[in-house]
């Protein structure tokens, strides 16, 4: 179980609880809402982000979408449905816990209690999450060769996803069994996923670490300070390519070049079987915004053309190995069952 001094979200008192994630690091701030739009709309500004976190975030909101008009009605659904898959593209978990949750809600009966059945569905979407990650940090020990300088990109803890996270709940096992000796932290631009949410996972759970420009990674391979590198994803094709934050894909090329290691860590709610390769991915593109603003700060010319892409993704001839929940798969992958 977590035992974190923080939280993503959790569900009391037929509310939503989430922390914003747009103030971390410097303000923790809980918002507590039972209003669906209100869930989808922090889904969208990314004060909920990282892929399996969104979708549990979504199943609450559609379960919370009937709290006060707990009636069947096909069309009110659909409502709120594409109300939350309209927010972001490129996670499939999103999708997938939005389709266990239309799955129930198809099921149900008239006489049914709508709310507290979808309620039913998506605590198991999170406990399932949880349990995950568990297994992720568990299978992820067996990529250590010896106690490794570890560089990462984004985010990909507590505040990404249930339980310890993915990628970050490896380094924080590894941790825990003295595998690790430093964490190279990526700032993740534009939106600084790294700075602001991965530095305050890694201070919270004392574990040492450096952040560095994005494009300092090279530097540091070179001058053989990093062992391995762990990603997350947002989806993984059946082929292994793998969407993840944009920076991602840099990261697996210069991996290449100097003989590195470069893992991603997801569970199987982030394979989308329905899509051979990588080429099937939707990437979201964001506002220039974000390019042209440090927080509320202007540093670039409004009248600038920007190119902002939120992920990237890595071919998979590029990937040491995938670490699910199952295990740690090498290249060539093979995910159908
Ligand atoms: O745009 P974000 O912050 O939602 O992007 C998140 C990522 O790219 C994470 O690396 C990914 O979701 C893995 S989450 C465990």
């Amino acid at each position: 179980m977590k035992t974190n001094s923080y939280f993503p979200l959790k569900f009391e008192n037929d509310n939503l609880i989430f922390i914003n994630q747009t103030q971390l690091p410097l303000v923790e701030n809980y918002i507590s809402t039972d209003d669906y739009n209100r869930i989808a709309e922090a889904i969208k500004r990314l004060e909920i982000r990282g892929a399996p976190l969104i979708g549990i975030a979504a199943a609450f909101a559609c379960a919370l979408a009937f709290k006060k008009r707990n009636i069947k009605d096909e069309e009110y659904f659909n409502k709120v449905y594409n109300r939350l898959a309209a927010t972001r593209p490129t996670a499939v978990n999103l999708f997938y816990a939005l389709k266990q949750i239309e799955e129930a809600y198809l099921q149900l009966s008239s006489s049914d209690d709508i709310y507290q059945k979808l309620l039913e569905v998506s605590f198991k979407i999170f406990s399932d999450e949880e349990k995950y990650s568990d297994r992720i940090a568990k299978n992820g020990l067996n990529i250590f060769r010896k106690k490794s300088n570890i560089l990462t990109h984004c985010n990909t803890g507590a505040l990404a996803a249930a339980g310890f996270g993915t990628a970050f709940a490896i380094i924080k096992k590894a941790f825990e069994n003295n595998l690790v000796n430093h964490v190279y932290v990526d700032e993740t631009r534009p939106l600084f996923q790294g700075l602001r949410l991965t530095a305050f996972e890694l201070e919270k759970n004392g574990i040492p670490f450096t952040v560095q420009t994005d494009s300092s990674a090279a530097v540091l391979m070179k001058e053989n300070k990093v062992d391995l590198v762990i990603t997350g994803a947002d989806r993984i094709a059946l082929n292994g390519d793998s969407a993840n934050k944009i920076g991602t894909y840099n990261l697996a090329v210069l991996c290449n070049y100097h003989n590195i290691p470069f893992y991603i860590a997801a569970p199987s709610s982030t394979i989308d079987r329905s899509i051979a390769t990588g080429e099937e991915i939707a990437i979201e593109y964001r506002s220039s915004r974000e390019i042209l603003f440090v927080g509320k700060h202007q540093i670039g010319k409004e009248t600038y053309q920007c190119f902002c892409p939120a992920f990237d993704v890595t071919p998979s001839h590029l990937i040491t190995g995938i670490i699910t929940e199952e295990g740690v798969f090498p290249f060539p992958y093979n995910f159908i069952r």
